[in-house]
């Protein structure tokens, strides 16, 4: 079966059109000249570029990446919620912070987490096995991920009330989220921006709970928990000596939690449906697990020997990465694709059509993790899939996403099997690409 997409608009939108598809579905929004063009322009109160070429992206992310900061408006929309956390910051603040938190996630620290990563895989197996035939995957992935960032970021959820957190976050995306497209498209101040208002309670509830949860810390003097939040309390910048603030530090933990989870949890979703969709693979993936662990929870020494369950993760990235759409400034006079690029133009980086387009990917809108083996993909020009960006901006938890989601999956997919029920949910992008409504699928228990 294919997987679900959209069907993107083939003619310009006008800005109500626009307006009201970015209220529905962000994704609406790429034309389907994105899919089989390198770089789509137009205006509309601003000049606007829409760039999918791999060359150009590399200029972007990598070879020219002082000329294009991360778009203001991004940063507006989610400063509320993270301050100037390493993912909002520019410039000298950016540089400090990305030196002190890079060695937090370090290899070695990474991979000393994995067994409450496989703690929590247990724990989401059992949740599971205590449905009845069918299941709501994404709040299950949801729960599970979750249940990974509070154990290493805060070694536990004693401060936490998960739910009420987790409603937080939804309403803090759907309101900021929805409210921005106005800004980008310079719509006039005067125009209310109800997410700003509706939001603001919501970052309240989290920056509540995760302040307890730091204080908590600071207090109880527990010698070494080596978690993530023991390696940022002692997180300095190698070049200066510089430490976190207690703002820097809430921001950034606050940063970890919501984008540690939510993106995680989604690729997880996506990589089930995908599965469902396709018995065959799912067939293949199972047998590979089930071969490697039997009936216990992955362990990290166990991944390698489950390269197609990777695959399988990488793929789901492609067709629906959490993170579809980046966006940029631009300061200085630049040519991209052979196109002039003017300051103060905004360029648009949609991830989601870069995957799927027609000149890079060979049955683009297919689901096929063999082309993820380590034979082909070494053969492609990174550029053209970014899940996690690039450059020295790049997704600085990508070994710890990409760690959780192996173990997850694989302890799921040697224990369950899943199966499609109709009518399958269509991809919803607000800050992130999610399955709407939700994603039911029928599980069965492997014995
Ligand atoms: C599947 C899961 C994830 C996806 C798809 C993802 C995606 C991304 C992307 C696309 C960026 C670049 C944004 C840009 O260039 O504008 C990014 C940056 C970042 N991500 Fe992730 N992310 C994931 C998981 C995580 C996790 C688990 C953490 C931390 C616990 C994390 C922390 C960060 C931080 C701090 C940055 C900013 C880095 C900087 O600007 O120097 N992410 N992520």
């Amino acid at each position: 079966m294919q997987p679900p997409t959209i069907r993107p608009p083939t003619e310009p939108l006008s800005l109500l059109q626009t307006i009201r598809a970015a209220r529905r579905n962000v994704l609406e929004l790429i034309p389907e000249l994105a899919y089989k063009q390198p770089i789509v322009s137009g205006r509309m109160g601003a000049r606007w570029h829409m760039v999918q070429d791999p060359v150009s992206l590399r200029r972007i992310f990598l070879d020219n990446v002082e000329n294009y900061p991360k778009s203001e408006v991004m940063v507006r929309m989610l400063r509320p919620a993270v301050g100037d956390s390493l993912f909002t910051s520019e410039g000298d603040e950016w540089r400090w912070q990305r030196r002190a938190v890079a060695p937090v996630f370090a290899h070695r620290n990474v991979v000393a987490l994995a067994p409450m990563m496989t703690a929590t895989a247990k724990r989401a197996v059992e949740r599971l096995e205590a449905a009845e035939d069918q299941a709501e995957l994404v709040s299950e992935m949801l729960s599970a991920t979750f249940d990974v960032i509070c154990e290493v970021a805060l070694s536990g959820r004693e401060h936490f009330d998960a739910e009420d957190y987790g409603r937080a976050i939804l309403r803090y995306f759907e309101t900021a989220g929805r409210a921005s497209l106005l800004d980008f498209l310079h719509v006039p101040d005067w125009m209310p921006r109800p997410g700003a208002l509706l939001s603001r309670g919501a970052v309240r509830t989290m920056h509540r709970m995760v302040a307890a949860a730091i204080e908590a810390r600071r207090k109880e003097d527990r010698g070494n928990a080596d978690d993530l939040l023991d390696h940022m309390l002692e997180a300095e910048d190698p070049v200066t000596g510089r430490r976190m603030s207690p703002t820097d530090l809430l921001h950034n933990m606050q940063f970890f939690i919501v984008a540690g989870h939510e993106t995680t949890a989604l690729a997880l979703s996506w990589s089930l449906l995908l599965l469902a969709l396709n018995p065959a693979m799912q067939e293949r993936a199972h047998k590979q697990a089930r071969d490697v662990l039997g009936a216990k929870p992955a362990e990290e020494k166990d991944l390698e020997a489950m390269p197609l369950v990777r695959q399988v993760l990488e793929e789901a990235m492609r067709l629906y990465p959490p993170v579809g759409m980046l966006a940029r400034n631009v300061r200085e006079r630049d040519k991209l694709g052979g196109r002039d690029i003017l300051p103060n133009d905004i360029v648009f980086l949609p991830i989601y059509a870069l995957h799927r387009h027609r000149m890079w990917w060979h049955n683009p809108d297919g689901f096929d993790p063999d082309r993820f083996a380590p034979t082909e993909a070494s053969a492609w020009d990174r550029y053209r899939y970014l899940p996690f960006g690039a450059g020295p901006r790049v997704c600085v938890g990508a070994n710890f996403a990409m760690m959780q989601a192996h173990i997850i999956l694989a302890t799921v997919l040697a224990r369950f099997q899943f199966e499609p029920i109709e009518p399958l949910p269509r991809p919803v992008m607000f800050m992130t690409v999610r399955p709407d409504p939700d994603l039911r699928l029928k599980i069965t228990p492997v014995r």
